[in-house]
């Protein structure tokens, strides 16, 4: 859908100031390296790209990557989540934004998150925005009011269960009552728990999980959003030892044996 769309992009996802104001902490010192993932036409890395950071923006849309390279700042690369392999630096900070890694199945997502925590510098964020799938799970509905676009078009989106992983994804433009064109992609919902988990197994400690821009807690019922924010551990610890690590830390506070070596370990928490 998204090389067809690339013209009336901007009208259908307008820029999310909000997503401006929340990034700041996480991107690190002037000069950090950033990593979009999913970064559409390239808008927000051309905006945090002009704040003086090097920034660099991955997207499977090819049309997305050539609108990018021609009208933004920064560096854009027409891959998909999982040829991350192919970059051959570290970041500070990454990002996807935009419901984007709800385009990636739950197997591919492990790989990619053990893939993208071998691209982040130690201390680095992961900063994750999809829909909130949680709500969706217990309501079994979202509401996309009718997109108005210029020239008489409209865009329409709904959701239509597939299967225990997928939802199929279904959008139309139009213009007046013709369908111009329409698509039905598959999205994977990334629920709150599992996400953790899978962040955390990665290496990726889960430090802050909000239910939009403005820090609101997340809330499975309430929120529009589920955001994520992960930082990498200087030990990637299998899950078993990391969960008894972290019992140790909650239970003995004062005394536990392992405590001083686990937390001269952890990095300043944002
Ligand atoms: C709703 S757009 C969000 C774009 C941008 N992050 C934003 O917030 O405006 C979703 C983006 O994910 C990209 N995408 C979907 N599947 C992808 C994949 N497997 N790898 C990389 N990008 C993907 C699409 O091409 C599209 O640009």
């Amino acid at each position: 859908m998204y090389d067809q769309i690339v013209d009336v992009y901007d009208q259908i996802f307008p820029l999310n100031q909000g997503f401006l104001d929340f990034i700041p902490p996480y991107l690190g010192d002037r000069g950090s390296k950033i990593l979009d993932l999913g970064c559409g036409p390239g808008e927000y890395v051309d905006r945090i790209s002009r704040r003086g950071y090097t920034i660099t923006g991955i997207d499977s849309s090819q049309e997305m990557i050539r609108r990018a390279n021609e009208e933004k700042q920064g560096t854009f690369y027409p891959y998909s989540f999982m040829d991350i392999y192919k970059l051959s630096e570290t970041f500070n900070c990454a990002y996807s934004i935009g419901n984007s890694l709800s385009y990636l199945a739950n197997d591919p997502f492990r790989a990619f998150l053990a893939e993208l925590a071998q691209h982040l510098e130690t201390g680095g964020y992961f900063v994750l925005q999809v829909v909130n799938w949680d709500k969706y799970r217990v309501t079994g509905s979202a509401n996309f009011p009718i997109k108005t676009l210029t020239e008489g078009r409209t865009f329409h989106r709904r959701y239509e269960p597939k299967d225990d992983e997928a939802v199929i994804f279904h959008t139309a433009l139009k213009t007046g009552e013709t369908v111009e064109a329409a698509w039905s992609d598959a999205l994977y919902p990334k629920y709150l728990e599992p996400t953790v988990t899978e962040l955390e197994s990665a290496g990726l400690e889960v430090t802050g999980q909000y239910g939009n821009y403005k820090k609101a807690p997340y809330s499975t019922e309430e929120s529009p959003a589920m955001i994520l924010v992960a930082q990498k551990q200087k030990i990637v610890a299998k899950q078993p030892l990391r969960r008894f690590l972290s019992w140790i830390a909650r239970n003995f506070p004062d005394n536990g044996p392992l405590l001083p070596y686990f937390a001269s370990e952890r990095t300043e928490k944002g």
